[in-house]
């Protein structure tokens, strides 16, 4: 038997969350889908994205390459931007976006002798963030200097928000306003909206979204704010499943695991899965983070190990060796399990590896 572990990626619940993305923004949208499609396989997701998504983003030019590589034709911008010169011929050649937020990229791309009119940039404004991108009193001045580049095709005007998953926090509206006053007099489409400027923040819709997260069914909302928007309901793309390959009774007292940081306290039954933190599930994930067993809820006991961690079955009679366990997906919220190991679903996601991811809803 090889070992059961797997990431079921559901591609039909892809093209639905972008499709929610796009409704509610109403505007074009790129589906973000850097560091592999947040660990979903970003050949396979874009290819099923590609009759549908206006294009995609991705961070890293060799990320942009390795899907134009993969046949795919539609609009890819990165949004880090160029690092050197080769970059930015590869970008002309494979005609690919680049994001700009510091004044090195224009001189780089005011010295260098590419043709005419054959870059399409994306100027990146700081609305508030602080990470990257022109200060909003340098940005007429980096539009202006790019403008006179004759490489120069078009101007997109972008900023990312630093809060909006906190919807009821100004930062986000200040940093719009401040975007749309800063860029006011500047010709040139525009793009601020993420997943939860997306879902929360309509007066950040513009021309273009950038949803990432939430296409792979993760909301980064609060459960409250979700719970008060059922039509943005998303539906989880990845499920995160193993099965239980052995099973043991502890009797009271008896201790699990390393470091023993369960102790029996009845006699209790655990099932050892063959999935742990080489497979991206993180270790930090205590005693108690939900499961479902056979599609019953159950419990994660003990210290997860690298190969290995072992699940609660003793409400589970029936529950035994072959026993499916989903760790995340259509039953077990990823949010909940991110939230009980102190990270985000985006870590979580971004995290898998070692396991087989099997597509379907092609
Ligand atoms: C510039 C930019 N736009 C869009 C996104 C997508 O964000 P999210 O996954 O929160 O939708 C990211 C993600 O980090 C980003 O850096």
């Amino acid at each position: 038997m090889t070992r059961p572990t797997r990431a079921l990626i559901d591609l039909a619940a892809l093209r639905q969350n972008y499709l929610i993305a796009r409704h509610i923004h109403q505007g074009r949208a790129l589906a973000v889908v850097k560091a592999n499609a947040y660990g979903h396989g970003a050949i396979q997701c874009a290819q099923a994205l590609s009759g549908t998504a206006d294009g995609f983003a991705v961070a890293l030019m060799s990320e942009a390459l390795e899907l134009r590589q993969a046949g795919i034709t539609l609009p890819i911008l990165v949004l880090e931007g160029c690092f050197d010169v080769q970059e930015l011929e590869d970008a002309c050649i494979n005609h690919i976006w680049v994001a700009v937020h510091q004044a090195s990229q224009i001189n780089m791309l005011a010295d260098c002798n590419l043709p005419p009119a054959s870059l399409h940039v994306w100027l990146k404004v700081d609305s508030g963030m602080h990470r990257a991108g022109f200060a909003l009193s340098a940005v007429s001045e980096a539009h202006a200097r790019l403008a006179a580049c004759p490489a120069v095709a078009s101007i997109t005007l972008m900023s990312h928000f630093a809060r909006a998953d906190e919807p009821t926090e100004s930062a986000t509206d200040q940093q719009i306003k401040a975007f749309e006053h800063a860029t006011q007099h500047l010709p040139g489409a525009r793009s601020l909206s993420n997943s939860a400027g997306v879902l929360a923040w309509p007066s950040a819709n513009k021309d273009w979204a950038r949803p990432g997260i939430l296409l792979y069914g993760a909301n980064p909302l609060p459960a409250s704010y979700i719970e008060q928007h059922p039509h943005h309901t998303l539906l989880p793309v990845m499920c995160l499943e193993s099965k239980v390959f052995a099973v043991k009774t502890l009797q009271p007292g008896e201790a699990l695991g390393y470091g023993g940081t369960f102790i029996a306290e009845h006699p209790t039954r655990v099932g050892l899965v063959a999935i742990g933190y080489a497979d991206g599930y993180p270790r930090s994930a205590p005693t108690g983070t939900p499961v479902a067993i056979d599609g019953q809820p159950s419990r994660v006991v003990g210290r997860v190990s690298m190969d290995m961690l072992n699940v609660d079955l003793t409400a589970l009679p029936e529950a035994g060796i072959g026993s499916r366990v989903e760790l995340w997906g259509r039953q077990i919220d990823i949010n909940t399990v991110a939230q009980r190991a102190n990270t985000i679903a985006y870590e979580l996601l971004c995290n898998v590896k070692r396991v087989q991811r099997v597509y379907i809803g092609k």
